[in-house]
């Protein structure tokens, strides 16, 4: 590591703050603004912990000596998340409470009069010796602290190899601007996430009206998310596919919210006239969810149009087959079918696992893509450890049979 120059890290600096500004994902955002401040500093190792009302909560964790030793994958695994109370005893916690910067040339040998003291607990379980440490304040434009980052053991080149040093004051100007453009775009994120959040919420209530007037309880829209999510993850998808898989599948009966209620609760056979209307769930579905370019719209657009195709053809609305229908639509086609006959609904009991077994092997390649028949009876113990955690209750149904039986606690 050369010896540190202002010049030479404030046009990184500039960088640094314009990608920190436009990433919006706080998980990313968190491990971005730890990796620059490691560089700006040459630190081995930090943390980064965020205010969360009345406790700081540890988020994440780099350390190139651990993860050298033991792989980036297993290093992370090394850091479960926690939370410290927000006082002075520990360092982060101190930082945090007093809004100052601390730097330690060795925690283990701090000075007695300090309020706080080192935990070398984590050192211990993970065989690293912890000497140097800053500690900064992240503080947003108000002058509050959102959070603390940590950098542990500054490095230095010699001749002798790698060698442990405090923390350079030199540094400290640099390092205590990232941590403020770091709070500035924590403060964004999360406001982000809050807006992104309550608009699903809006979205998927959406779903769940739909699924109640059809006397579905919510863990149904659950379940098939779930179910869904298992046969994603086995497919390989990445987290952004899982995402759109799990909304989209949660919106799939959406369209139900257009059919007449006589149809819709009609005890016994449809007739064709009163099927044909039923089958335009789909088309209502699409068109209530038509017209956003919002990749999570989009998916659950599809899913909504989608459902009722068929592997072999002889599906609605468009008769499509195999690989022409979507992927989400035909894995939403199995799970929703596999719930319905695994699960006890209003009108039926849950069939055994024997049984729908037997259906799906008899409809693998007829109603259902058989790769997906495959990987869902291949994962059969987790599919029914989903199925007993988001069971229907008694009073889950009783609510449907009885509406007066829906009391204003229970909507309070
Ligand atoms: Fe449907
Ligand atoms: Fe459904």
């Amino acid at each position: 590591m050369p010896a540190f120059s202002f010049e030479s890290q404030a046009g990184q600096l500039i960088k640094v703050g314009l990608a920190l500004s436009s990433t919006r994902v706080l998980g990313d955002l968190l491990e971005m603004v730890l990796l620059e401040a490691r560089k700006l500093t040459g630190a081995d190792a930090g943390s980064v912990y965020l205010v969360d009302g009345s406790v700081l909560r540890f988020e994440t964790s780099q350390n190139g000596t651990l993860s050298e030793r033991l792989g980036e994958d297993a290093c992370r695994a090394l850091f479960k998340t926690y939370e410290l109370p927000l006082n002075a005893e520990s360092i982060a916690g101190y930082v945090a409470v007093s809004k100052e910067m601390v730097n330690i040339a060795d925690v283990y040998d701090i000075d007695p009069s300090a309020p706080y003291r080192f935990n070398p607990a984590s050192d211990r379980a993970n065989d690293y010796s912890t000497h140097s440490m800053l500690s900064l304040p992240m503080m947003d434009q108000k002058d509050e602290v959102v959070g603390v980052l940590q950098l542990i053991n500054a490095t230095r080149e010699t001749p002798e190899g790698k060698r442990v040093v405090p923390f350079d004051s030199m540094c400290l100007p640099v390092v205590g601007a990232l941590a403020s453009q770091a709070a500035v775009a924590i403060v964004n994120a999360k406001l982000t996430m809050a807006l992104q959040k309550s608009w699903l919420d809006s979205v998927l209530r959406l779903g769940l009206a739909a699924e109640y007037r059809d006397k579905e309880t919510a863990n149904h829209i659950t379940r098939v998310s779930e179910y869904a999510l298992l046969l994603g993850r086995n497919l390989g998808m990445d987290k952004n596919g899982l995402e759109l898989l799990h909304w989209g599948a949660a919106m799939h009966d959406t369209g139900k919210l257009g059919i007449p209620d006589s149809i819709l609760h009609k005890p016994g056979l449809l007739t064709p006239e009163e099927r044909a209307t039923m089958e335009y769930h789909t088309l209502i579905g699409a068109l209530i969810l038509k017209g956003d370019s919002n990749p999570i719209l989009m998916a659950s657009q599809s899913v909504a149009l989608t459902h009722h195709e068929r592997w072999d053809g002889n599906g609605y609305p468009r008769g499509l087959s195999g690989e022409a229908i979507p992927l989400f639509g035909r894995i939403t086609a199995l799970v929703d079918v596999f719930d319905a006959l695994s699960s006890r609904r209003v009108y039926k009991p849950a069939f055994s696992m024997e049984k729908v077994v037997q259906i799906l092997g008899e409809e693998r390649g007829r109603h259902f893509d058989p790769t997906l028949v495959d990987i869902l009876l291949d994962n059969l113990d987790e599919a029914d450890a989903i199925r007993t955690t988001h069971a229907d209750t008694e009073a889950d149904f009783e609510k449907f049979r009885n509406y007066s039986l829906l009391k204003i606690e229970d909507v309070l």
